[in-house]
């Protein structure tokens, strides 16, 4: 035995004999049931995958900081924006969403921006996208978005007929598809796009007063982006480049960074804005909230272990800090249920106690015990029940946001009506907004998907959509598809 290195062992601690070859009676012999080791293996292997997330299954994540640069203070109470210098421990994780695990990094689809805070005052997630907007404005609809552009149950693969008909079906989609189908729809690498909050959050500053913001954080590196064909060349031969690029300039010392801005709304504005602000289908103009400087986020460190750290890493929208909360968009409320929820299922009950989920910066302090995996040992007297006369931990009386008057009948409603809340025009504005290059791209890559459908419904259906958007818009897209479909 060598004695430079250290001995293996099973994972009762227990010297192996041998790594090579399992017991058997005699040589050539079948084996025994007594070979410890090799039982164990064989078991511990079989237990090695848990289940991927239903959808951002395939990811890549990054430690790093976050800096303030701007005063922001008459905003926001939160501590770990209060003082310009301070710096908040970060991690982050860059994901696809349609595809399983083990899908090629540079698919066309929007790109996860899911950043976890290790604040004084808990953990704070921000679990956002690279895109602006979304594709649907209510949470009982996303089941069956991501069904149809999941792969399809009998294909086993991802059909043009569902993906359009879901669209056909939700004229709302048309600003996403819109921004998806464009030349930002296939990011270069995690490094080279943008991130966004996406949703309206709420802000309270230490008087009490509220105000709703929506993040951006525009990349120091610069956009880049692929073409469709540079980026089916790049599936095939480097399904993992989003993974390679960010790890490697990590390991080089070449540190990704952020700028993060934030448009700002008075709470009193939000009534009688032109259209819903805290529509998910919609970007605030910077011409009426123009963005305000932040701060940096800086990523310097790589993981050591992508399973522990990245698998195991859970966001979730409704991880608050003081001074910082949740808007009523519709889609926000949904989500602040799925994700804890989806951890529970994915990751047990104890995942916060995981190092990569467990707060940095402060301690959880609760009366939570037990579950699968529990490892917190509380102390040998700590009570765990509240109250009681023991010095455990106290509620603090201090809401994290403000409270929000709400009034009317409880039922399934529409959302409030605004001048100008259609689904279609700031898809028309995005389109009209492109270059005669862009928009021959951004009609090529649609017509590559809309020409597949089956379905001369659902086809017009998108069709009109478009028109909707901008008439311009519509008759391109038939011509192109329809020169494919006789081409
Ligand atoms: C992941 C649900 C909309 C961004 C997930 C997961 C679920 C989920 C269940 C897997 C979580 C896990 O297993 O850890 C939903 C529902 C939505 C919704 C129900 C709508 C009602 C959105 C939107 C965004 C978004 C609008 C971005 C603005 C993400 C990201 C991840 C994710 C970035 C991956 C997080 C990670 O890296 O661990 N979503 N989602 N989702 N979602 Fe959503």
């Amino acid at each position: 035995m060598s004695k430079s290195k250290p001995t293996l062992t099973t994972e009762a601690g227990a010297p192996v004999a041998d790594n090579q070859n399992s017991t058997s009676a005699g040589i050539g012999g079948p084996l025994l049931l007594q070979d410890q080791h090799l039982l164990e293996k064989l078991a511990r292997f079989n237990r090695e995958r848990i289940p991927e997330r239903v959808v951002h299954a395939r990811g890549s994540g990054a430690y790093g900081y976050f800096e303030v640069t701007d005063d922001v203070t008459g905003y926001t109470r939160a501590h770990f924006l209060g003082e310009v210098g301070r710096r908040t421990e970060t991690f982050i994780r860059f994901s696809t969403v349609a595809d399983n695990l083990g899908g090629p990094d540079a698919a066309r689809d929007p790109r996860g921006f899911a950043l976890k805070f290790y604040t004084e005052e808990g953990n704070y997630d921000l679990v956002g996208n690279n895109t602006p907007v979304f594709f649907i404005k209510d949470p009982l609809k996303f089941p069956d978005f991501i069904h149809s552009q999941k792969r399809d149950p009998f294909t086993g693969k991802q059909e043009p007929d569902n993906v359009w008909d879901f669209w056909a079906h939700s004229p709302e989609a048309t600003h996403q598809v819109t921004w998806l189908m464009g030349d930002r729809g296939i990011p270069a690498s995690y490094r080279h796009m943008n991130g966004y909050g996406s949703h309206t959050y709420q802000w309270t500053n230490a008087e009490g007063e509220i105000f709703y913001v929506k993040y951006h954080f525009k990349t120091n590196q610069g956009i880049r982006c692929l073409s469709g064909e540079q980026a089916a060349e790049l599936c095939g031969t480097d399904p993992n480049s989003h993974q390679t690029d960010l790890l490697q300039s990590i390991e080089r010392g070449v540190f990704p960074s952020w700028t993060l801005y934030v448009q700002i709304m008075p709470a009193g504005e939000a009534a009688d804005y032109r259209f819903n602000p805290f529509d998910l289908t919609k970007v605030w103009p910077h011409k009426d909230y123009p963005l305000q400087r932040v701060g940096r986020l800086v990523l310097d460190r790589n993981p050591d272990n992508v399973f522990a750290e990245v698998e195991q890493s859970a966001f979730s929208p409704n991880n608050f800090v003081p001074g910082i909360g949740p808007s009523p968009d519709k889609m926000l409320q949904g989500r602040l249920f799925a994700y804890a929820d989806a951890h529970r299922y994915r990751l047990g009950v104890n995942h916060t106690q995981l190092p990569v989920n467990a707060p940095k910066a402060t301690t959880a302090a609760n009366y939570g015990r037990d579950g699968l995996m529990a490892t917190n040992a509380y102390g040998r007297h700590a009570k765990n029940y509240e109250p009681n006369s023991y010095g455990g931990p106290v509620e603090t009386g201090l809401p994290l946001s403000a409270p929000r008057p709400v009034t009317g009948y409880w039922g399934t409603h529409e959302a409030p009506q605004h001048a100008k809340d259609d689904d279609f025009f700031q898809a028309g504005e995005l389109f009209r907004l492109m270059s005669e290059e862009e928009k021959g791209r951004l009609v090529a890559n649609i017509a590559g998907g809309l020409s597949q459908v089956t379905r001369e419904d659902v086809i017009e259906k998108n069709i009109t959509h478009f028109s909707a958007a901008d008439p311009d818009y519509g008759r391109r897209v038939e011509a192109a598809v329809r020169e494919l479909q006789e081409g």
